[in-house]
């Protein structure tokens, strides 16, 4: 096998699907390996379950920084010294400048619990049931400068439920979720996903 892409993954809180990348890379022929988890919060519950699993994490609280710049040029170093490829952002609720996003273009990935470009942003299954949508479901896709934007990677779709709560769509988008990000990162960590044109373009289909 040629060597493994080298993945940090950021997050801000519970870090579930971090969990489903971490299981992920755990099979030899996965083409990823999860080297650097970093969190902007030091109460991220991913944090914990990272350092179980073995992997090293580091808190880099944006709070203590006077700028968005001053706070990305650390997670930068931090992602620059650990010689990562490809950053997989996972419930990381921070919005990133162009200059950050720009020096990771096409090796940023982001997963959103909606079909976008539609429900972008916070309150996603409240708005989703709120429009009477039959269904929704989840997105992984390359990072641009606007929030929950760029070349979609994948999607799966989840219906809507007549008597679904917020929670109970959800839960079930989630589960989605758990399986769509370790399938999407294959497909960019083995070279098989690329960007044409801001849409990506696959050498084959997810398994
Ligand atoms: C996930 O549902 C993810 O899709 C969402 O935050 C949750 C994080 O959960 N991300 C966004 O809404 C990005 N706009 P997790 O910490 O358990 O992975």
């Amino acid at each position: 096998m040629t060597e493994r892409k080298r993945v940090g993954v950021l997050i801000s809180g519970r870090g579930s699907n971090m969990s489903a990348l971490i299981e992920a890379c755990k099979k030899p022929s996965y083409p990823a390996e999860i080297i650097l988890v970093i969190s902007n919060r030091s109460e991220a519950a991913g944090l914990d379950i990272a350092a179980v699993a073995g992997i090293a994490t580091r808190v880099i609280d944006h709070r203590k920084y006077p700028s968005r710049e001053a706070f990305e040029a650390d997670l930068d170093a931090a992602l620059r010294a650990a010689k990562v490829d490809i950053i997989c952002m996972a419930g990381f609720m921070r919005l990133l400048t162009k200059g950050f996003v720009e020096a990771w273009r096409d090796r940023q990935l982001n997963i959103h619990p909606s079909l976008l470009p539609a429900f972008k942003g916070l309150d996603t299954h409240e708005r989703v049931i709120a429009a009477g949508m039959k269904i929704s479901g989840c997105t992984v896709h390359f990072v641009r400068t606007e929030m929950d934007a760029g070349p979609i990677i994948a999607q799966a779709k989840i219906p809507v439920l007549p008597e679904d709560s917020p929670g109970d769509l959800a839960a079930r988008v989630l589960e989605a979720e758990h399986k769509l990000y370790p399938q999407a990162l294959k497909l960019v960590a083995s070279g098989s996903a690329r960007v044409e044109g801001e849409r990506v373009i696959h050498d084959r289909s997810p398994d």
